[in-house]
């Protein structure tokens, strides 16, 4: 009766509570979201300015690193990394920081919640 395994799986189950307002149940399973998150970024270009885990090429520096995503206390230094705040922010980031160099992509809200659910996998 020890091991992080229960845990592990308790984190994961409340971050997918997040994201898609229950753990299983939903229509499409977390995996299959975060494999369209990983397409969403690769389309979308956004390794031109980040690095992240797992997408070829993505290896921009214009913004921070999003490899180890799950381990930042903050996302753009003013909001806290929780999987709503991630979505709000790719909706769109100059309504919570206008001088940013980070575009809006004119993601749609199912698309932000795929690439929210790609981030923490890496
Ligand atoms: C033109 C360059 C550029 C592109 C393209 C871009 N970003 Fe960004 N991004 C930035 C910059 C710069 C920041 C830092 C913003 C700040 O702190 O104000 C940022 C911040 C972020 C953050 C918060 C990270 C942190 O550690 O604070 C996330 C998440 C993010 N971007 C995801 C994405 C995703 C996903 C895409 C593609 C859909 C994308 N970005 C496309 C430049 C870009």
């Amino acid at each position: 009766m020890s091991g992080a395994g229960p845990a592990v799986a308790v984190t994961a189950c409340l971050a997918a509570v997040g994201l898609l307002g229950g753990c299983g149940g939903q229509s499409d399973p977390l995996a299959k979201r975060a494999e369209r998150g990983h397409d969403l970024i690769v389309t979308n270009g956004c390794g031109s300015c980040h690095r992240i885990g797992g997408v070829e090429r993505a290896n921009g520096d214009v913004g921070p690193s999003l490899t180890e995503f799950q381990s930042k206390p903050q996302i753009a230094g003013r909001l806290p990394n929780n999987p709503d705040e991630v979505v709000r922010w790719l909706l769109n980031p100059q309504a919570i920081d206008p001088p940013t160099l980070m575009p809006n992509l004119g993601l749609t809200p199912e698309q932000a919640r795929d690439i929210a659910n790609y981030l923490y996998t890496q």
